[in-house]
């Protein structure tokens, strides 16, 4: 455990702004706020920074001609690379210390901030379907800790060869899953009880996608206006389902809003944001399938082959896809009729 230390803390106003910590969560803690970074610097012995103070992005200015002999500076100072600015510091006076060379033995590991920053991204991903193991593999592989959830019960071991943990929520998922793969549409209580459970996971995550959705409805509201307060300033929630309406009750589809200091994506049609490539992976789809359904130059329509009956919709001035019957209040054709159809 570490002990107490005693100093005196100086924030300098406005520091944890971008981040949605304001003034009021420092001075809760007994630190003074400093009105200028200048104020601060002056009164410092000890200098905390995260990145040096070549970096100061405000108004362009560096920090350098802040620092006084004497004084002491913590940061991640890039010495490997930015070996310029050391001398320079060395030239101030300063006891500068650079974070990052701090060695990486037992004693030091609560010191590490390579290790700390490399995994410091708690992502939870709910709905593990095709975009969900994406969102997965792609944060895993960035270094995020990386959790995963999905109705289906039978995706735990997909999302757990992905390096996440899967999610196990106490709810009777049987007949969570219909025919083709897909997540069946279940009832509201379910969906109450699925909030609940899911409050705390969703609460201790920085960053939550949401990908839930279920064919030929609305996407299920899985992440309440409550929930969102509950997420820790900063967080943040990329809502894939947007398209379907969302799976978070603040999102705006095709809009970035701001909600209790959560910013809450939620992008549309995500292929058209990458064109040339989703054109060319959609062209390969229609070509696979015009191949499946021209034989010798003709049009073969083979309502024996699955990919045909499914994806058929009308032929011959009928609908014949008996889903979409179902839907439209009208009568499933049976097998013969289908025949029939593809043959007339
Ligand atoms: P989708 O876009 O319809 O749904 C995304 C995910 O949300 C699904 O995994 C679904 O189970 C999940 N979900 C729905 N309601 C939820 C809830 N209340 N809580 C948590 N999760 C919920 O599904 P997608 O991505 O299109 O994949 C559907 C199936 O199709 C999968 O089984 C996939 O493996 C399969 N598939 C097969 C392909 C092939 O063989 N050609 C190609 C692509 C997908």
């Amino acid at each position: 455990m570490l002990s107490r230390i005693q100093v005196d803390t100086v924030v300098q106003a406005g520091a944890g702004k971008e981040a949605g910590l304001p003034d009021q969560l420092y001075t809760e803690q007994n630190a003074q706020i400093a009105k200028s970074r200048e104020e601060l610097f002056d009164s410092a012995d000890i200098v905390m920074q995260v990145h040096g103070p070549g970096a100061n992005a405000e108004a362009g200015k560096s920090d350098v001609a802040l620092l006084k002999p004497g004084q002491v500076l913590i940061a991640l100072l890039d010495p490997l690379n930015a070996v310029e600015s050391t001398r320079e510091l060395a030239e101030t006076g300063v006891t500068a210390f650079a974070q990052e060379m701090v060695p990486r033995i037992s004693r030091a590991q609560s010191m590490d901030a390579l290790t700390s920053q490399a995994t410091i991204v708690g992502v939870f991903v709910v709905g593990a379907g095709v975009a969900g193991l994406q969102a997965i593999a792609t944060a895993h592989r960035l270094g995020a800790v990386v959790q995963g959830y999905d109705i289906r019960p039978a995706v735990k071991d997909q999302v757990e060869s992905l390096g996440a943990k899967f999610v196990q929520l106490e709810l009777d998922t049987g007949e969570a899953e219909a025919t083709g793969g897909y997540a069946q549409a279940m009832g509201e209580e379910f969906y109450k009880r699925q909030r609940e459970l899911l409050s705390n996971v969703v609460a201790d995550s920085d960053v939550v996608i949401t990908t839930a959705a279920v064919p030929g409805r609305k996407a299920p509201i899985l992440i309440t206006e409550e929930m969102v307060k509950a997420m820790n300033p900063g967080s943040v929630i990329v809502d894939v389902a947007a398209e379907g309406g969302g799976n978070c009750e603040l999102t705006k589809p095709a809009e970035t809003v701001e909600q209790y200091n959560v910013t809450i994506m939620g992008p549309t049609n995500l292929a058209s944001s990458i064109p040339l490539h989703a054109s060319q992976m959609y062209a390969r789809n229609q070509l696979s399938f015009l191949r499946n359904i021209v034989k010798d130059g003709d049009l073969n329509l083979d309502m024996s082959d699955q990919i045909t009956r499914d994806s058929l919709l009308t032929h011959n001035g009928e609908v014949v896809n008996n889903r979409v019957r179902e839907m439209l209040g009208m009568s499933p054709l049976d097998d013969e009729a289908m025949k029939e159809g593809s043959e007339s």
